[in-house]
């Protein structure tokens, strides 16, 4: 592997041979994802790797050995533990890492925070450990963020889990037997998976509340067709796009919502989280009893001890009077395909950060921030935890003011401040007293315009921003029309200047809204053979 940090003063490498990454099986019992699908293992050797599946890697995803083939990569029967990389979804055990090759690279979720002994048994094996569950909270990191596509998966699966538990429609309808009314769902914490179990429980029809501590996540909430129920206490901001601790008097304010909710929602989905935490317990064994029978709670948190009291990882539990409490822990892999796939799709956009060159050789920058956020271990060495990284969705706190002497302002005089006004006015008094009677008239559409423009386009929301380019065009339009004629009536030479110049400005505006128009449809356009 070529450390970029560390042999920047050193010559090249004599080796550039292809790196062979090896594609291996899930021990993990209830594992069904892969961690590259075929169509990931086809861009993998467009970067000029070698890939190594190891057979029936992909079969509980639903993908085929001979697809895995077709997409360019050898299929082998045993383990693949002797490739350069070695690509997993799970932390391989402490046997599986005496397998690995001395400075070969592991690219898994290895859930750092939670293991020294792994990080450590990896750093003794001079295995290059790259944890994908590691990556920071950066725009730029966001491609591969593994955590947020599985939790996104996740929080999808949790409401799909809940509504076959429930059994009863989560839309409301009014049917010639009857009126049945809409389910009501609330979802604690609305961080990814949170987001999108609001989204999923939505689609199907249900009236959806959410709370969060973060304040800033109201507006995506409320996006997303939920309620945002507000707990009125005031929190610390975020400083990595994650949580801080809350507060004695936010967590008192919260249960009291939170039991007030239970007595009247039929489902409950929790999902807060606060890295390196347990799971704060948010619904209590007194909120779930207030709960009618028949209701059902989904406990994403349970991995991690469960915000709800009660709740098992792994397992659904019944309670006397009727509450069914879910503790999957395997959400994401209750659709492996969809969930292979984008996990793939992680990998394939880390890999291709980290080969610059697209030579099929792995290239360990550890200057790059989310290189070295992820980077666990590296020739011999513990690399955890990497230096913070600090992002916050929340706008930054105001600056506490500097003691700085100000100038004192300099006043200006009565006279001074109306002096431009006065200068306008008596412009206009002379060009409607000499003007002929049309410039008159046209001058004051054109300043009555610019007015009128300047207050329309300046509240024109940022998402609106493409049809008011459109709006533009034809405005442009109309004064390439009026300039040609202008240009054919053949006035004088400046009239014939200023029509030449209306046409070239108005033509460049017209085709750099196309071009612009255009870049923005083909991001939402399917490129063919995409699934
Ligand atoms: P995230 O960090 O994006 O979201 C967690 C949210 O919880 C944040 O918005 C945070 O502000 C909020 N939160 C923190 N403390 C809270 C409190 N006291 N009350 C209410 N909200 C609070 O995390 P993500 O990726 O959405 O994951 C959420 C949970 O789902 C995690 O526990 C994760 O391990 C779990 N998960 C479970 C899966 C499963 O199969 N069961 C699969 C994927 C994720």
């Amino acid at each position: 592997m070529r450390d970029t940090t560390e042999d920047a003063e050193s010559p090249p490498p004599a080796a550039t041979v292809p790196m062979r990454i090896g594609v291996a099986s899930e021990s993990a019992k209830s594992e069904t994802r892969v961690a590259l699908s075929p169509e990931t293992v086809g861009k993998v050797v467009a970067l000029g790797y070698g890939v190594t599946v190891q057979s029936g890697a992909g079969a509980l995803a639903g993908f085929e050995d001979s697809a895995y083939a077709e997409a360019g990569a050898e299929v082998v029967d045993g383990p693949v533990w002797d490739s350069d990389i070695v690509v997993m979804i799970n932390a391989p055990g402490p046997e599986e890492i005496g397998k690995l090759r001395s400075g070969s690279a592991l690219i898994a979720m290895l859930a750092p925070r939670f293991s020294e002994e792994r990080t450590a048994a990896l750093a003794a094996q001079g295995v290059t450990a790259l944890s994908m569950d590691a990556v920071p909270r950066i725009s730029r990191a966001q491609s591969m963020d593994v955590l947020s596509s599985m939790a996104n998966i996740a929080g999808y699966r949790a409401v799909i889990e809940a509504a076959h538990a429930f059994g009863r429609f989560f839309t409301g309808q009014v049917t010639a037997a009857g009126k049945v009314p809409p389910a009501k769902v609330l979802v604690a914490g609305a961080g990814v998976a949170g987001l999108a179990a609001i989204a999923a429980a939505n689609s199907l029809g249900a009236v959806v509340r959410a709370t969060d501590p973060r304040a800033e996540v109201a507006d995506q909430v409320k996006s997303l067709g939920g309620e945002y129920l507000a707990v009125e206490v005031e929190q610390e901001a975020s400083t990595d796009g994650y949580a801080k601790a809350t507060s004695e008097a936010y967590d008192k304010r919260a249960a009291e919502i939170y039991s007030e909710q239970a007595a009247d929602v039929d489902i409950i989905v929790t999902t807060a989280l606060i890295p390196g935490r347990p799971a704060p317990k948010l619904i209590t064994a007194a909120d779930v009893a207030s709960m009618r029978p028949g209701s059902v709670i989904v406990d994403m948190a349970a991995a991690q001890g469960g915000n709800v009291e009660g709740s098992v990882a792994g397992e659904v539990v019944t309670t006397d009077h009727g509450v069914t409490i879910i503790g999957y822990t395997d959400l994401a892999a209750r659709l492996p395909a969809q969930a292979s796939q984008l996990y793939g799709t992680n990998v394939l956009n880390l890999l291709k950060l980290m080969t610059p060159e697209k030579d099929g050789r792995l290239a360990l920058d550890l200057d790059d921030t989310v290189v070295r956020g992820l980077t666990t271990a590296h020739a011999g060495e513990v690399l955890w935890p990497p230096p913070a990284v600090s992002v916050s969705a929340a706008p930054a706190a105001p600056q506490a003011a500097a003691p700085v002497e100000k100038a004192p302002e300099k006043e200006r005089s009565p006279l001074a401040k109306a002096l431009p006004s006065v200068i306008g006015a008596v412009a206009l008094f002379l060009i409607t007293a000499f003007a002929p009677p049309e410039l008159a008239g046209h001058l004051t559409v054109f300043v009555l315009a610019i007015v009128i423009g300047f207050y329309v386009i300046g509240n024109v929301h940022h998402a609106l921003h493409t049809p008011l380019m459109s709006v533009t065009n034809a405005i442009s339009g109309i004064i390439v029309v009026g300039a040609i004629l202008q240009i054919g009536t053949g006035g004088s030479g400046l009239v014939l200047g200023l029509a030449a110049a209306a046409t070239l400005l108005a033509f460049i505006n017209i085709v750099g809204g196309f071009a612009v128009t255009r870049r923005m449809l083909s991001m939402f356009s399917r490129s063919p053979g995409r699934s």
